[in-house]
């Protein structure tokens, strides 16, 4: 039997960033896009949903917040009532600069803040979608945006790296007690992308040297568009990708040498 084709998709946290560029990818391919951020940005979900829909894709807003179950469950119910299916779920959501504290400092209302966004969020979105895919019996694919701090502790980021250790280790039991249902489930770790997360004010040439320089990152030390992981994503949603799984993309030796 050819593998099954992927042609829907819920990207968690793509009013901007990297996730905007994933659903302008995934669109590009013939894919239908629900588009998920927090309620607050509904104006940009908007924009996005409206840009999807002029290439001739299907497109619907989903704002919710994903550390509520409730609110995941339904992004998901509503997803499949709406567009049809659920086949893809990405996963792009964070709270970095509430956490870009030393380990001394950072407070109890820190931790929970980033480990209910980057943990929790992560762990429902994972549940919801896998019960979601089970039940349409088709397979299908979960991707979860990690970083080098996945596997490399670095200066001042103490709960957020935390918080993504701990998604790497969910994806490879997801991806272990999914497989047999024909889901992936798979991670990648970009550098440092050009985004409002990686470069908050001044020119770009400052900004990257003071967020480089508060984690510790030697200069030299590559960094890309957005684009670049819409290339990686799309390559994981097309059907021959159906045998990747429990991978964690972009590992290089560079973070050897952070290590
Ligand atoms: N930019 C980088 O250099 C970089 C590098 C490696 C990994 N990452 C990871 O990529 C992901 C996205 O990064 P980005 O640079 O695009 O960030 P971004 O801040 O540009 O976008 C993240 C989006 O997530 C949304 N979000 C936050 N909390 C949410 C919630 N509770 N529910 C729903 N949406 C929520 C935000 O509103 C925002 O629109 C994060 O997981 C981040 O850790 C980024």
């Amino acid at each position: 039997m050819p593998p099954y084709v992927p042609r829907v998709a819920i990207i968690t946290g793509a009013a901007q960033g990297i996730g905007l560029s994933i659903a302008r990818q995934l669109a590009k391919d013939g894919i239908d896009v629900a588009v998920n951020d927090i309620p607050a940005k509904s104006a940009q979900i908007d924009e996005v949903v409206n840009a999807i829909k002029e290439t001739g894709r299907k497109a619907i807003a989903i704002p919710a917040d994903v550390t509520s179950e409730e609110e995941v469950q339904k992004m998901v119910e509503t997803t499949a009532r709406e567009l049809g299916s659920v086949d893809i779920v990405l996963f792009l959501f964070h709270s970095t600069f509430v956490s870009f504290k030393c380990t001394f400092q950072a407070t109890a209302e820190i931790f929970d803040a980033v480990t209910a966004v980057n943990f929790k969020g992560v762990f429902l979105c994972y549940q919801h979608a896998a019960k979601q895919m089970i039940k349409e019996g088709h397979g299908g694919r979960i991707i979860v945006n990690s970083v080098m701090a996945k596997s490399i502790g670095f200066p001042n980021l103490s709960v957020y790296s935390g918080t993504k250790f701990a998604v790497r280790g969910i994806t490879q039991v997801a991806a272990k007690e999914l497989g047999e249902h024909g889901i992936t489930v798979n991670a990648y770790a970009p550098g440092i992308i050009l985004t409002p997360l990686s470069i908050g004010g001044g020119t770009l040439d400052e900004k990257l040297k003071l967020f480089k320089e508060a984690i510790g990152i030697p200069s030299y030390i590559p960094h890309a568009e957005p684009e670049v992981i819409g290339n990686l994503v799309s390559f994981l949603c097309k059907p021959e990708s159906h045998f990747i799984t429990g991978r964690i993309m972009f590992e290089t030796c560079i973070e050897d040498s952070l290590k």
